[in-house]
């Protein structure tokens, strides 16, 4: 773990996947499923995406709606870079991708005043505090009165028996030395072997014990990213909620 990123993980790309839960239609319409106007349908609609990884979502979703402006970014210079070659293979105008971090995204060049939509995945658990507090304040600034902001996190009670696994987790490979992938091959192996002497976490946590197997199949990119940064907040809806 390196300060640039502070405390979040670096030197290991995240997964490229499409995330349709970051889809305008679908934010959309579980807006007007709620009763809300949301005014998406015309022209000039303004998307923001927050902590857009590999920006595979951004581009996919700025291909199927040309009529939408596109902004995403990220504070990762190789996941910026591979979503910048792909949204120039693809001749996407509409998109455009920023290598900022989310305390200072609001004064990178060429953003528009206000967006109609923020949206964030796999992101507000997995940073720090004071990385949620610029967040929240890029939101309160550049949403549009009455725009639309989707954010995904960790929920409690969901995860509350699995967090001394990933506190263990997180801990041992802090705590070992060299390349992340080696810290949490071994990490993952620690946790395995207590499982097999018989553990009682795991065996009054049967949840936690199930996960650790099913993280066996997982590449360890995707558990870089999940389960080892040094921040992690599981959070109860009305705590979000109150963020
Ligand atoms: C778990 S990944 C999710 C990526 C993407 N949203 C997805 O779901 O595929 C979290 C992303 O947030 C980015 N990130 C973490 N802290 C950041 C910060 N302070 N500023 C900008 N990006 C950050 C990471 O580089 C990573 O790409």
């Amino acid at each position: 773990m390196t300060d640039w990123t502070s405390g979040y993980v670096a030197g290991i790309d995240y997964t490229h996947d499409f995330h349709s839960q970051l889809t305008p239609a679908l934010l959309g319409f579980g807006a007007m499923s709620q009763g809300h106007r949301h005014g998406l349908e015309g022209n000039g609609i303004t998307y923001c995406e927050l902590g857009c990884g590999q920006g595979f979502s951004a581009n996919l979703l700025a291909a199927a709606n040309p009529h939408i402006d596109f902004h995403a970014m990220d504070f990762s210079p190789s996941h910026i870079a591979g979503a910048r070659e792909l949204a120039q293979e693809a001749t996407l105008e509409n998109m455009h991708f920023h290598e900022r971090s989310f305390g200072d995204f609001g004064t990178a060049p060429g953003l528009p005043e206000t967006f109609d939509i923020i949206a964030l995945h796999g992101v507000f658990s997995w940073v720090s505090e004071e990385n949620r507090q610029y967040i929240t304040r890029f939101i309160s600034q550049r949403l549009r009165p009455g725009g639309l902001v989707y954010v995904s996190y960790n929920t409690q009670p969901g995860w509350a028996a699995a967090m001394p696994l990933r506190r263990l987790l997180a801990s041992r490979a802090e705590q070992g030395s060299g390349p992340l992938t080696d810290r949490i091959g071994d990490a993952m192996a620690f946790a395995h072997q207590l499982g097999a002497t018989g553990a009682a976490y795991f065996g009054k946590n049967p949840a936690a014990a199930k996960r650790l197997d099913h993280m066996k199949s997982m590449p360890a990119n995707y558990l870089a990213h999940e389960y080892f940064n040094k921040d992690w907040t599981p959070f109860y809806f009305e705590d979000l909620a109150g963020e």
